[in-house]
């Protein structure tokens, strides 16, 4: 069994893959920052030296990455945990930066929907596999600042809606999980690199972290075949909405 992993390279993708490492034969690894993915791959290979790691050093907007997974999978995916994600300023519509609209479209929208529309006719051809797709709370809650943010999120809630109709009864399970605020590289990639910024957000409260999210993507997959969970959504105690978060009290 297979698993192919984009955004693996730092926060949940990467703990997903460590999480993954004893329950697969080999992990196709996807992000653009190739030391990082190297040295992954060397942790993995501790824990189970028999697995297979392909890391293929891409952007997932480039269109040459469906290439690389094909030669690498041979046309054979059992699980596909959809994540490479970002979002990128805190700034309103009127002063936000239009090419951060586009890079967070083409991330968080089309290379996501790339990734399904490769490879579900693989597993309808091949007798089924598991889709995870990271949502988040703002794939169907809201915060200002982030328009666009939320607004590529709702578009991954809809696109994992519909594909669960179109699949059910395939022996394909097309699932979602949808946190608040997990501490990642997520705002610093938010800020620019500002990791002062970044860990501003998680000032005086207790956030859910990579681990949390792969424990519960892993209890997803290990359900019988007959068991599909939707969606988990989750948030940290301290966490009651995206605009809603008591500080030095957890
Ligand atoms: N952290 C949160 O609070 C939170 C909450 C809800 C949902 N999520 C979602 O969870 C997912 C993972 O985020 P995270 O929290 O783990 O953040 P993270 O630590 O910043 O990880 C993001 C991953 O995506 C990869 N990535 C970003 N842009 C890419 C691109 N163009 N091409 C290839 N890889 C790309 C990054 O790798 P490279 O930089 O090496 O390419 C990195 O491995 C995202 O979809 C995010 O929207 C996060």
């Amino acid at each position: 069994m297979n698993a192919l992993i984009t955004g693996a390279s730092s926060g949940i993708g990467r703990a997903m893959a460590l999480s993954l490492s004893t329950k697969v034969s080999q992990l196709i690894l996807v992000a653009r920052r190739k030391e990082r993915l190297e040295e992954l791959r060397g942790e993995l290979l501790l824990i189970n030296p028999k697995l297979k790691v392909d890391i293929l050093v891409r952007d997932v907007n480039d269109p040459e990455l469906t290439h690389d997974i094909e030669r690498v999978s041979g046309k054979k995916i059992d699980i596909l945990i959809n994540n490479a994600g970002l979002a990128l300023g805190r700034e309103k519509v009127e002063t936000s930066k239009f090419s951060d609209w586009e890079q967070m479209i083409s991330t968080n929208v089309t290379a996501n929907f790339r990734m399904a529309h490769l490879v579900v006719p693989w597993m309808i051809e091949n007798g089924g596999g598991d889709i995870i797709n990271l949502c988040s709370v703002a794939g169907f809650l809201t915060y200002p600042g982030g328009a666009v943010y939320c607004a590529t999120k709702h578009a991954v809630h809809a696109f994992t809606r519909v594909l669960r109709e179109e699949t059910a009864g395939r022996n394909i399970r097309v699932m979602q999980i949808s946190p608040g605020m997990v501490n990642t590289e997520f705002s610093t990639a938010r800020f620019g690199g500002d990791k002062t910024m970044a860990d501003k957000v998680y000032e005086g409260m207790n956030p859910l972290v990579g681990e949390d999210i792969a424990r519960m993507m892993q209890f997803m997959l290990d359900q019988p075949r007959h068991v599909v969970i939707d969606e988990i959504v989750t948030m940290p105690m301290a966490q009651g909405s995206p605009t809603t978060v008591v500080r030095g009290k957890v």
